[in-house]
C-alpha cells in the first residue's frame, strides 16, 4: 500500500513526526505485561525514551529495581533498558509529556463469555485528562472492530478538559486534535524461529495522520509497518488470525479423535501432509487450548456479529470441539488406568507441564487447570511437575495452591499424564521409569513401548 498523505500537519504533528523518525521521541506503555514490558524493552532498545504505566505497584517497583517479573525476559535486559531511559510509574500525570501512549491492557471475557472492555475502558478514562494536541494513542490490546472508534474515542474525548478531539480526515485542524490508531500485538511466546522485531506491525488509523504517525513509531523498533486502511480492519486482521488457528486446531482435535477410533496415528499424518510445500499449513492436536489470545478472541467476535443478526458457527464450532479436549484427556486417563484394572478414583497421577504450551511460563486459561479439576472430580489424587512453575496458587478461574513436585521414583505414580511438552523434560527417561504414560502432545515422539497412550 503505498504511504497516505498527511492532510492536517500543525507544526506539533511534524515535530512529533520528527521525532518519531528520529526516535527522540517519549513514549507512554500503560499496562506493563506480556506484551506491554517487551514492547517497552524493544522501544528503550532503540532509543526511545520510555515510560511504564501501570496500575500494579508490585510490577512498577520490580522495574524501578531492575527485576523481573516474566520468567523469559532476565533481569539484565531490564537493567540495560533502565541505563536506556526506561522508567516505570504508577502516577498517570506523566502522560502529557509522552509524544505517544500505547495501551496494552488485557481484553477478557466475563463470566457469560462476553467481552469485558472495562480494562480498556478504565484506561481511556485515565488518560483523557492528560491528553495534548497532536499526541498519538494507540491501541493493542485485542478486541472486536469498533473498540477504538466506538469506545475508546469517545471517552477520550468526553474525559478531557480542553475539548482535543480525534483527527479524521478531511477535518480541517484547529489545533485541538490527537492522533488514534489501533496495531495488534502478534507475539508467540516461547517462539525463537522469528525475531520479534520481525514479525510485521500492522497499523490502521482513525485518519491518514495517525496511520502514519503510528507507522512512523513502529518502524523505530519492527523491520516492517503493515498500513491498513481503517483501525476497524486492524482490529479485524488480528481476529482474523487468531480465529484461523482456533478453527485449525479444532479440525485436527477433531481428526485426532477419529484417527484414534481408526487406528491412525494423527501425528504422522499431519507430518506427512506438512511436505506438501503448497496449500498446507500443519496445525498440532493437543488437550486443549490455553492462553490470553486463543480461546477468549474468537469470542469477542462472535458477540459483535450478533448486533449484526450474523453467527459465527465456525467460532462456534471450534469453540465446541477446542473445549472438549480436556475431557477427552481425562476419557482417555481413565481408559488407560481401565486396562492396568485400576479406576481413577484413588489413583495417584503426576502430570507433566501446566503452561499452556510448552517452555513457557503462562498459565492463562491452561487446560492443565481443567484436567486438574476434572480428575479430582473423579476421585484421583493429582500431583504436578513443571520447571516454569514452582508453585501454582490462586487465578481468576482457579485456586489450587499446588507446588511443583520434584521428578522422582515415576514408578510410584499410577499415571504419568503430559499435558504440556516442555523441551527439558527427558522422555526416554520418563517412559522408561513409569508404569503408564498417557500423552496428550506426541511428546514421546519416537518412543516406543506397550506402556504409552498417544491421545
Ligand atoms: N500475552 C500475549 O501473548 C498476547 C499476544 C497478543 C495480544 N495480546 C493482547 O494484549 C493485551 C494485553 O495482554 P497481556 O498478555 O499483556 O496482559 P497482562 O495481563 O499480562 O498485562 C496487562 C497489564 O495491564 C495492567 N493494567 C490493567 N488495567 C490497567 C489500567 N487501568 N491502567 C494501567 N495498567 C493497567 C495490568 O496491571 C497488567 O500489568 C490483551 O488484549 C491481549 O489479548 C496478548
Amino acid at each position: 500500500m503505498p504511504t497516505a498523505t498527511i492532510q492536517a500537519s500543525p507544526s506539533t504533528v511534524t515535530e512529533r513526526l520528527a521525532r518519531l523518525q528520529n526516535r527522540t521521541a517519549r513514549i507512554g506503555v500503560i499496562g506493563l505485561g506480556y506484551v506491554g514490558l517487551p514492547l517497552s524493552l524493544l522501544l528503550a532498545d532503540a532509543g526511545f525514551q520510555v515510560t511504564g504505566f501501570d496500575i500494579d505497584k508490585r510490577k512498577v517497583d520490580d522495574l524501578q529495581a531492575g527485576r523481573s517479573y516474566i520468567f523469559r525476559i532476565p533481569a539484565e535486559e531490564i537493567q540495560q533498558a533502565l541505563t536506556q531511559g526506561l522508567s516505570a510509574t504508577t502516577d498517570f500525570a506523566g502522560l502529557s509529556q509522552q509524544d505517544a501512549i500505547i495501551l496494552c491492557v488485557p481484553t477478557p471475557l466475563t463470566g457469560h463469555r462476553e467481552p469485558d472492555l472495562s480494562y480498556v475502558e478504565n484506561t481511556a478514562r485515565a488518560v483523557a485528562p492528560w491528553l495534548q494536541e497532536g499526541q498519538l494513542v494507540v491501541l493493542e490490546s485485542t478486541t472486536y472492530p469498533g473498540t477504538t472508534e466506538d469506545v475508546m474515542i469517545p471517552i477520550l474525548e468526553s474525559g478531557n478538559a480542553n475539548g482535543l478531539k480525534a483527527h479524521t480526515n478531511g477535518a480541517e485542524d484547529t489545533g485541538t486534535s490527537f492522533y488514534v490508531a489501533f496495531s495488534p500485538e502478534r507475539e508467540d511466546p516461547g517462539n525463537t524461529d522469528v525475531a520479534r522485531r520481525d514479525i510485521p506491525k500492522v497499523v490502521g488509523g482513525h485518519d491518514n495522520t495517525a496511520t502514519e504517525l503510528a507507522a512512523t513509531l513502529y518502524e523505530g523498533i519492527f523491520t516492517r509497518a503493515v498500513r491498513v486502511s481503517t483501525t476497524r480492519a486492524a482490529e479485524m486482521t488480528k481476529l482474523l488470525e487468531n480465529i484461523y488457528r482456533c478453527v485449525n486446531i479444532a479440525l485436527v482435535n477433531e481428526l485426532k479423535v477419529l484417527s484414534l477410533r481408526m487406528g491412525i496415528d494423527i501425528w504422522e499424518v499431519i507430518d506427512a501432509a506438512a511436505t506438501k510445500p503448497f496449500g498446507f499449513h500443519a496445525f498440532y492436536p493437543g488437550p486443549g487450548l490455553g492462553g490470553h489470545c486463543i480461546p477468549i478472541d474468537p469470542f469477542y467476535l462472535s458477540w459483535k456479529a450478533k448486533e449484526y443478526d450474523f453467527n459465527t458457527r465456525f467460532i462456534e464450532l471450534a469453540g465446541e470441539v477446542n473445549e472438549a479436549m480436556p475431557e477427552f484427556v481425562v476419557q482417555q486417563v481413565a481408559r488407560a488406568l481401565n486396562t492396568q484394572k485400576k479406576p481413577v478414583n484413588g489413583s495417584r497421577i503426576l502430570m507433566l507441564g501446566m503452561s499452556y504450551k510448552k517452555n513457557i511460563d503462562d498459565l492463562r486459561e491452561s487446560p492443565s487447570l481443567t484436567i486438574i479439576e476434572l480428575l479430582r472430580h473423579e476421585g484421583a489424587e493429582v500431583l504436578y511437575n513443571d520447571p516454569y512453575h514452582p508453585t501454582v496458587g490462586r487465578g481468576r478461574h482457579y485456586n489450587l495452591n499446588m507446588t511443583s513436585t520434584p521428578l522422582e521414583n515415576l514408578g510410584q505414580y499410577d499415571c504419568v499424564l503430559i499435558v504440556t511438552d516442555h523441551s527439558d523434560y527427558d522422555y526416554e527417561q520418563i517412559v522408561r521409569e513409569s508404569k503408564l504414560v498417557v500423552d496428550s502432545r506426541n511428546a514421546t515422539k519416537g518412543i516406543s513401548a506397550p506402556h504409552i497412550v498417544r491421545c
